[in-house]
């Protein structure tokens, strides 16, 4: 049971990379607005938001590429902007791979260690290692060119890991990819993170890879944190409105839609698509309610439902559906849902707590 509640439980406490009110000015542009967090020893901690958030300015300033306007950065215990970002032993791991096209892969991974003078038979034992543990043994002598995207991101992992960091930071190292690549490599870079026991923060864009990846998930918006908590607590009890939406899909409505009551404080209800259900003709219990369909989607696993309803558009996901279902647009249908399913979110897009609604 323990081990199921590690990303909370394990984590909590321990902190090893502390930032404390890092903020990032460009001129007029507030990159970083007042960021606080901790990552603990071992922690796969995952940066999450739209383009422009600050991500990549809040890795290279910890990495030591870009300076804060003001902030405090400690890696076990000691400041770390007051190292030279070549002496921070940080891994870095770049979107666009960022690896040298004249050297082979081996010597790719073992440029780090040539900079860092240490002895020939050691580096060659340490590039086998790394090119072992992501799966290039056999390329060894290839130069990049001949090796396709996901076999040179992995170059840029080994040469990353190589160097044995104390932390670890990857900034959208998937985005190049294709889809399947990205999958394999994704479980592929968790195994490794596991394997040496790193702390990484890894940055990405990507919703649901933050929720496959991560043991905690910190969503950003325009250079401020929205939430920090497991892929459970981001996804099951958003703490924003825009948590909400930006992870998954969320059908947002009004306080007196389909025959909700008024409850003081709530602005705005929210519903997860795969809470709303396909209800028998007729049904009369009091959340059930007709919709005209907008969309239907069959995509085997499950269905996507686009339907229309008291003024709101509303997406529904109808898992496992029969193998004969199938439903025109423009069709009505009953639709309902469970109250304690529902969330709140007050005027200003917090999460408001409610009881069940009876
Ligand atoms: N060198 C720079 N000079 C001026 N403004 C910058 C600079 N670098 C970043 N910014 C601005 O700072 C903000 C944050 O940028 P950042 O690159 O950190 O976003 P991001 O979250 O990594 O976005 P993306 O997902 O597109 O990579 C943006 O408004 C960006 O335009
Ligand atoms: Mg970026």
């Amino acid at each position: 049971m323990r081990n199921w509640a590690r990303g909370r439980g394990f984590f909590a406490g321990m902190a090893y990379l502390n930032v404390e009110g890092a903020i990032k000015h460009y001129g007029a542009t507030t990159a970083l607005n007042g960021v606080s967090f901790t990552v603990a020893k071992g922690e796969f901690f995952t940066l999450l938001g739209p383009s422009g958030c600050g991500k990549t300015t809040l890795l290279r300033s910890i990495a030591g590429f870009s300076q804060l306007s003001a902030g405090r950065v400690t890696l076990d215990g000691t400041d770390l902007l007051a190292v030279p970002p070549h002496k921070r032993d940080i891994g870095m791991v770049f979107q666009d791979y960022a690896i040298f096209p004249h050297l082979t892969v081996a010597d790719n991974v073992a440029f780090g260690l040539k900079a860092r003078k240490i002895a020939a038979s050691e580096i060659s034992d340490r590039v086998a290692e790394a090119l072992a543990t992501v799966r290039l043994s056999a390329l060894s002598e290839r130069l990049p060119a001949a090796l396709s995207g996901g076999q040179q991101q992995r170059i840029g992992i080994a040469r990353a890991m190589v160097v044995k960091p104390r932390l670890l930071l990857m900034d959208e190292p998937l985005s190049n990819l294709d889809a399947k690549l990205r999958l394999d490599l994704r479980d592929e870079i968790r195994d490794i993170q596991r394997t040496i026991g790193i702390a990484a923060i890894y940055v990405t864009h990507d919703q649901e890879e933050a929720l496959a990846i991560s043991d905690r998930i910190c969503v950003m918006d325009s250079g401020s944190i929205e939430q920090i908590g497991t892929p459970q607590q981001i996804y099951g009890q958003p703490a924003t409105r825009f948590v909400a939406s930006f992870v998954g899909t969320m059908n947002l409505f009004a306080p007196a839609a389909f025959g909700l009551p008024d409850v003081p404080g709530v602005a705005q209800w929210a519903l997860r698509p795969e809470r709303l259900r396909l209800a028998e003709a007729g049904a009369s219990d009091d959340s059930s309610f007709a919709g005209l369909v907008e969309h239907f989607t069959y995509l085997g696993r499950e269905a996507h439902l686009t339907v229309q309803a008291q003024g709101h558009r509303l997406v529904a996901q109808i898992a496992a559906p029969p193998a004969d279902l199938a439903i025109e647009a423009g069709r009505e249908i009953q639709l309902s849902f469970d109250r304690a399913d529902l969330q709140a979110f007050d005027a200003a897009g917090r999460r408001v707590r409610t009881e069940r609604v009876a």
